[in-house]
């Protein structure tokens, strides 16, 4: 394997969620990589910053305030609220999550525009845009629908989600405007626009760079490939908005920066905030030799693998993405997930009923890595009952409560087997080199082929046989599955913090990391089961629900 040098620096950025309604799993299954890749750098030693935060700009969050007669600032603030806690009870140790209304956010985001202004990269252009007139308004590039030019799929405002064009809301066909449902008419309004097509040639380097060593997802080398291909276009980044940053620009301070240059400066601002709440410096992370890890969802894909690029080589700010981790849709049921339709299973619900860890699992084991993957319950029950608790939670609870038992609540005098301690030592090494190749359904599936393994071993010694026969053989097999649990507890903390935080507490590890535990550190506390047996029943309760609530749902 090769040597990486010693500490690096590890930038996290995941995705920010629109403050607009609550997270689903399909958010959930996106950005949960983050949180893998954060904990287990973390474990290694190495230096990590995760950041993240809610996006309280733009049209998603408007169109919610005007639907329910509020403020944008009053939707923002109890989805920001209400995000915060689903990621806390799922676990999610971001370094900092901030929001998109933040004065500091504001700051660095109108920075990063007039510095990008100032290297000859905006300009200012008239441009037809879809206005409105029974609104009264431009149309923000959310509000207009239609036909999309390209596939003739029904598309949305700024992309097609069919074929993932870029599409511009004029190009529409057959257009109608989302609010009213009127025809909108193209009028003339003035815009700054980002030279895109200026970076042409430097970023299809950076792109065919990242292609060789395999750092990005294939995804995100395909669409950047095909829009390269195409030829990059400049793009519109001010809108006519009545929330957001505004252009620091005299006489243009009524528009606002859009989304490609303002949420996706977030990464920078978060690290920003971070620095300040913890008296740090941002330039530990941003700089040449840190390690940069952006996960999000396909739909995302552009704006870090070519605007957020695009940007920072503009401004001269380093690093550029070095991974894009960047996962398919996750289907339900076989269903294309839909918020409109209430076809979704939303995170602060599945929590009050569901294990994080339980989720956690299936939701890596099962994730839209190269292809969609779907959400079931029958498959998310069943995962829990055989893998969690079948697999897993069986081979500690067997394991500690025969010790428990038989060795009047202490830890037996025993001998790891050799023959373990090398197949640990070599879990480690490939589950590690998968993580930081954001291969964790491959990692995951690894580390229960060795739980599975485990539990072959604990059958096959009978150790409630060689008890009787045997008592210093039978120490020997405990003393190797109380080893095997310590460190699988250490393996599987970047994926199931909570349960291992359980094990932990049972065999009283002072400090969790990713080397080897000894045997002599350990002893043993109370023991608790990990897991609780889902009855099957629920498979059908839940599906039933969540036809029924999404009947009431609208188009
Ligand atoms: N909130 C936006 C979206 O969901 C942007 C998210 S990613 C960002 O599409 F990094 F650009 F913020
Ligand atoms: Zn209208």
């Amino acid at each position: 394997m090769k040597k990486e040098d010693k500490k690096m620096s590890i930038f996290i950025g995941g995705a920010w969620p629109y403050a607009n309604g609550s997270l689903h799993i399909g958010h959930l299954s996106s950005l949960l990589p983050g949180d893998v890749l954060a904990r287990y750098f973390r474990l290694k030693g190495e230096k990590v910053l995760y950041v993240s935060g809610s996006d309280c700009n733009g049209t998603p969050i408007a169109i919610k305030a005007k639907q329910e007669g509020v403020t944008p600032k009053d939707i923002a603030d109890k989805y920001h609220q209400e995000f915060k806690e689903s990621f806390e009870r799922l676990g999610f140790t971001f370094d900092c999550y901030t929001r998109t209304d933040t004065a500091l956010h504001h700051e660095v985001v109108q920075n990063v525009f007039l510095e990008l202004l100032d290297n000859g990269k905006l300009y200012k252009k008239k441009e037809d845009q879809c206005y409105c007139e029974s609104c009264e308004q431009f149309l923000p590039d959310r509000f207009v629908e239609g036909t999309c030019p390209h596939c003739k799929s029904q598309a949305r405002g700024d992309q097609c989600d069919y074929c993932s064009q870029l599409l511009n809301p004029i190009e529409l066909l057959d257009k109608i405007c989302k609010t009213c449902g009127n025809e909108p008419i193209v009028k003339t309004t003035e815009h700054f626009y980002f030279k895109l097509s200026s970076l042409q040639k430097e970023l299809e380097h950076y792109v065919s760079e990242a292609k060789k060593d395999g750092k990005w997802r294939e995804n995100a080398i395909h669409l950047s490939e095909r829009y390269l291909k195409e030829g990059l276009i400049d793009r519109a980044v001010s809108r006519d908005l009545p929330n957001g940053v505004p252009v620091p620009v005299e006489g243009y301070e009524e528009k606002k920066i859009y989304v490609w240059i303002e949420a996706i400066t977030g990464y920078y601002s978060a690290s920003k905030q971070w620095a300040l709440d913890n008296a740090r410096d941002e330039a530990e992370f941003w700089n040449e030799n840190t390690k940069a890890y952006y996960v999000h969802g396909k739909d995302n894909v552009p704006f870090h693998s070519i605007i957020w690029p695009g940007i920072l080589k503009s401004i001269n700010k380093k690093p550029l993405p070095t991974h894009i981790v960047s996962n398919e849709f996750l289907t339900i049921e076989q269903k294309k997930l839909s918020t409109s339709r209430n076809w979704a299973i939303w995170v602060p619900d599945i929590l009050t009923r569901y294990h994080p860890d339980s989720i956690r699992y299936f939701l890596i084991a099962n994730a839209p890595e190269s292809r969609d993957a779907d959400f079931s319950w029958r498959e998310f029950i069943y995962s829990h009952n055989s893998e969690l608790l079948g697999a897993y939670g069986n081979f500690v609870n067997r394991t500690l409560k025969f010790v428990e038992k038989s060795f009047d609540g202490k830890l037996p005098n025993g001998e790891v087997e050799v023959l373990f301690k090398e197949k640990i030592i070599q879990l480690y090494e490939e589950v590690g080199a998968l993580i930081e190749m954001a291969e964790f359904k491959t990692a995951i599936n690894k580390i229960f082929q060795f739980v599975r393994y485990a539990n072959k071993y604990f059958d096959e010694q009978k150790p409630w046989i060689k008890i009787k026969a045997n008592k210093n053989e039978c120490a020997n097999i405990l003393a190797t599955c109380v080893y095997i649990i310590a460190n699988l507890a250490q393996v599987l903390n970047p994926f199931l913090p909570f349960s291992s935080e359980r094990i932990q507490k049972m065999l009283r590890i002072t400090e969790i990391k990713w080397s080897l535990i000894e045997y002599n550190d350990l002893s043993l506390d109370e023991v608790e089961p990990l897991y609780e047996r889902i009855d099957i029943i629920r498979i059908e309760e839940e599906t039933i629900k969540l036809k029924e609530s999404s009947k009431q749902g609208t188009d």
